[in-house]
């Protein structure tokens, strides 16, 4: 598809999210709030909900609170906790049936993204007469979903407020998403004490995915006034706050930052998209089963730096926004220091700077799939066609050294 057609997708696709409404959930933030969530059932006049978890997050004891509270107010509810670290379309239906058996009438999403996308999913698939593949694409879910609560347990997927959800067909072992805004939750809750135990590995690549949601979704094309504001917002706690999370995983008014952070990050990309270093991820992860927010943190650089021509000025924005210059500068160079600030990020928090997994053999497949997830679905400030994003796979496989710089054949866009 060449650069006018893809741009116009761009256009129509921005102006239709500018025509949608997207419902506003009610929030819990603070410390030990998770143990309050039983109010939000109750005012609502709900009697019994399904908790979507895994069973680590039991293991841990870090479920206790919300439902010691639950048993206390005398709330019945049952716990599934068949969510595995990529939910499945198994693990959705057997979440349908534990609900139905059990007559529940609302449901509590309690851990990471995985767990609150697959609690959105198994909400959409109680009140909506479609198997979870028919809902894969934009807006196919009719009906309203069942009470939805989502209590996040990482600062990274922004899961709680966005119109997602990530479900892998275990069969064909393809990833899909299901967009739709019936899919955000009703209500979230923000508990800092719930991520006191994370280990910092943890801490750092889930707080890069963040970063990652917030940096596409300003320097695509699709921002809005209220997406800028989010993402720069994001952008900025995750500049000051991450690695001193990394470094005290115990501090809570750190672990309060970033899960703001995660939150406004999702309110961003939800609306104005994501972009190449999400598609490169996507593929990378299911390829060679590498972490979400990893790869993310990995790809970071090195597409902001392959794209740096079409967004220096937004990237000097951000770095003069997250102070990391100082006097004056052109936007390039504050574009350069700002991209060296992620990676310097990524090395203090132990990220490695290269993938040497990525085999010669996949490169022509993975770009493939990269272009096709990425054109013309992601608003991206720079179009990148199949031979670009083999060169960058090749640069992010550790090729050539970062004193080498990026080929000069990317495409003009
Ligand atoms: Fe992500």
């Amino acid at each position: 598809m060449n650069i006018a057609l893809i741009r116009l997708r761009h256009l129509a696709f921005k102006l239709i999210v500018r025509t949608i409404s997207f419902p506003e959930p009610e929030e819990l933030v603070g410390n030990g709030l998770s143990s309050d969530v039983y109010k939000l059932i109750s005012k609502k006049n709900y009697r019994k909900p399904l908790i979507v978890t895994d069973k680590m997050l039991i293991k841990m004891n870090i479920i206790d609170g919300l439902i010691e509270s639950l048993r206390v107010n005398k709330i019945d509810y049952v716990v599934f906790n068949g969510v595995q670290p990529n939910p499945t379309i198994g693990n959705i239906e057997d979440g349908v049936k534990f609900y139905k058996e059990n007559n529940c009438d609302s449901i509590i999403a309690f851990g990471g993204g995985s767990s609150i996308d697959c609690a959105k999913v198994i909400a959409a698939r109680i009140t909506n007469k479609k198997d979870v593949y028919q809902m894969k694409g934009l807006f196919k879910i009719r009906k309203k979903l069942p009470y939805l609560v989502a209590i996040p347990t990482t600062a990274g997927t922004g899961s709680e407020v966005t119109v997602a959800a990530v479900i892998t067909n275990e069969k064909s072992h393809e990833k899909f998403a299901i967009n739709d805004t019936k899919l955000i939750p009703a209500a979230y809750c923000l508990d800092p004490e719930l991520l006191a135990g994370l280990p910092n590995t943890l801490t750092a690549s889930t707080g890069m995915d963040a970063l990652t949601h917030a940096i596409e979704a300003y320097i695509g094309w699709n921002g809005t006034a209220y997406t800028d504001k989010y993402a720069i917002d994001a952008i900025k706690i995750i500049f000051e706050s991450l690695q001193k999370s990394f470094e005290d995983g115990k501090n809570l008014t750190l672990r309060r930052e970033m899960l703001l952070a995660s939150n406004y990050a999702g309110r961003a990309f939800t609306r104005a998209s994501i972009g190449y270093v999400h598609a490169i991820a996507h593929n990378l992860g299911g390829l060679y089963n590498l972490p979400h927010g990893l790869a993310n943190a990995i790809v970071l650089p090195y597409i902001l730096e392959a794209s740096k021509d079409k967004a220096y000025k937004k990237l000097a924005t951000l770095a003069r926004e997250t102070g990391v210059v100082e006097g004056k500068h052109s936007d390039k160079d504050q574009a350069d220091v700002f991209i060296g600030r992620i990676r310097h990020m990524n090395m203090i928090m132990g990220i490695p700077q290269n993938i040497p997994e990525i085999r010669d053999r996949d490169i022509p497949y993975l770009a493939e799939r990269v272009e096709k997830e990425g054109n013309p679905a992601y608003p991206v400030p720079k179009i990148l066609y199949r031979k670009d994003i083999e060169n960058i796979l090749r640069i992010i496989r550790g090729d050539a050294s970062e004193n080498q710089g990026l080929p000069t054949t990317f495409h003009k866009s």
